[in-house]
């Protein structure tokens, strides 16, 4: 189904966002379908280009970025013809008039403003889209993060915004929302009964949450650098699957339920302050390694900072301090250079309350799902079954596996097509509230105050490792371990 007719409106329309993700998403939209033929993509930046310069730079774009079996002339030269390109300084009231005149004035009309700039402009540019009488009820704003740099930045964002738009017509995008794999979350814990009765602290032992990457930061040093792997995920996507793990059922899966109940777990996060910190917390820097099998830079090589104290990897120790998940850990952990890269949600169940089956003390595993959430979407239940034989019973482990490329014999969309869509929908379920943003910042400002203290510094890790050796500590002196899928 087609979406209604909207004017999407890039800022920072020719930057890295917009060309890896924004303009194939819409792509892609368009080739299914979706976009009405009076929809419309005005790229602004400075980049000094006219429309058909700009067309020329997205045909290369979209043969880099998109799937090749998905990258069609046909559709390309359609799309195409639907990109303009203003080039204009934001500050400079005189730079406007041309964009005012070619998005016309009907007010009925959706516009869908897209803020791929710096978070430090989203006011300014806010303030400067209602000073040229750009937006009007029908108007949406997307806002991409980082969303500010601690909880006072984050709220200044959200002021200055506010003050144009209303809250309902805000998008705050964690890309992790739309992946198909995170919403497939809410669908297995909510439309499946037989997990729900024992989704608790009486069946469950503890919850590992890695999203480990493979990749360096590749490009992005001089933003990475101020960010590390706190700001960058754990205060946002990591936190944002705890949610979808340890929330209560909502009432629907509509545009406020599962945002209060998310809140609600935000909430109940037990803050790390003081001394918890070092005690529940893990800082990781890559050092040179071997990347595939060459040698791999160091972060501050990469970056060509030498006195870097950024971290790339993060391990935290969290507890949910509610009546579900009262005295179960949830195990965090995100890094850049590691391994391999791989998403994961690990639920292991608690063994079970008694030994029956004759000498298997010790020798059952407990239960265990793991969500895979890319790549390979999909989920692996470990079971326990008797090992086939005539000798009596012995107790082996066995899995139950599902992969969603197989079962339904189709690939995942991109997650920014789906919210995308979405923000022309008016549909704000999978964005986060301004409260959850906050919340979000709350829990994870004591850990940044306490990791940008000049005394700390991040443990270092060899590049293409699973990280530092106190993040395996820190799961092991509780007599558990990181789930390594194979
Ligand atoms: C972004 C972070 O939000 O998510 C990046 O800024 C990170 O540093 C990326 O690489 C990971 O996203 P995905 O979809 O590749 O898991």
């Amino acid at each position: 189904q087609p979406v209604s007719p909207c004017d999407f409106v890039v800022l920072g329309g020719t930057g890295d966002l917009a060309m890896r993700k924004l303009l194939p998403s819409l792509y892609l939209r368009d080739r299914a379908g979706q976009l009405t033929d009076d929809t419309r993509v005005v790229a602004l930046s400075r980049a000094g280009l006219d429309d058909q310069g700009f067309r020329a730079k997205v045909r290369g774009e979209l043969a880099r970025f998109v799937d090749s079996s998905a990258h069609e002339e046909r559709s390309v030269d359609r799309f195409l013809e639907r990109l303009h390109h203003i080039s204009l300084d934001f500050d400079e009231p005189a730079d406007w008039p041309p964009v005012v005149e070619l998005l016309g004035c009907d007010p009925e009309r959706i516009r869908v403003f897209y803020l791929a700039c710096a978070p430090s402009l989203f006011g300014p540019v806010s303030h400067r889209l209602h000073e040229q009488g750009l937006v009007s009820e029908h108007s949406r704003v997307v806002l991409e993060k980082p969303l500010g740099t601690d909880l006072a930045s984050a709220e200044a964002i959200h002021d200055a915004v506010g003050a144009v738009f209303e809250e309902r017509q805000i998008f705050r995008i964690d890309h992790y929302l739309g992946k198909e794999s995170v919403q497939n979350l809410l669908v297995t814990r909510f439309a499946n009964v037989f997990l729900e009765p024992i989704w608790n602290a009486h069946w469950i032992d503890h919850v590992q949450i890695t999203v480990a990457e493979s990749l360096g930061v590749a490009g992005r040093g001089e933003y990475y650098d101020g960010s590390g792997a706190l700001r960058d995920m754990v205060q946002n996507h990591l936190l944002q699957l705890l949610c979808l793990v340890a929330m209560e059922p909502p009432t629907y899966v509509n545009r406020e339920d599962v945002r209060d109940e998310k809140l609600k777990v935000l909430r109940a996060l037990r803050p790390i302050t003081g001394a918890d910190v070092t005690a529940l917390t893990v800082a990781g820097q890559y050092a040179a390694g071997l990347v595939d099998g060459a040698a791999g830079a160091s972060y501050v090589e990469e970056v060509g900072l030498p006195e870097s104290r950024t971290e790339t990897f993060a391990a935290i120790k969290a507890h949910v301090d509610n009546w579900r998940w009262a005295g179960v850990p949830f195990y965090l952990r995100t890094g850049k250079r590691m391994d391999r890269r791989c998403s994961e949600i690990v639920v292991t169940f608690k063994n079970v309350p008694h030994p029956m089956f004759p000498g298997s003390e010790g020798t059952e595993e407990p239960n265990r799902l793991v969500i895979r959430l890319q790549p390979d979407e999909g989920m692996r239940l470990h079971l326990t079954a008797k090992e086939p034989g005539p000798g009596g019973i012995r107790l082996r482990p066995v899995s139950l596996d599902l992969n969603y490329a197989q079962a339904f014999q189709t690939s995942s969309p991109d997650a920014y097509e789906r919210l995308l869509m979405d923000v022309v929908r008016g549909n704000p379920t999978l964005f986060m509230r301004r409260d959850e943003v906050e919340a979000a910042w709350e829990w994870t400002e004591p850990i940044l105050q306490a990791w940008t203290d000049p005394r700390h510094h991040p443990r270092p890790y060899p590049a293409g490792t699973s990280g530092p050796s106190a993040a395996t500590t820190l799961i092991e002196r509780d007599g558990r371990s990181w789930h390594e899928s194979s």
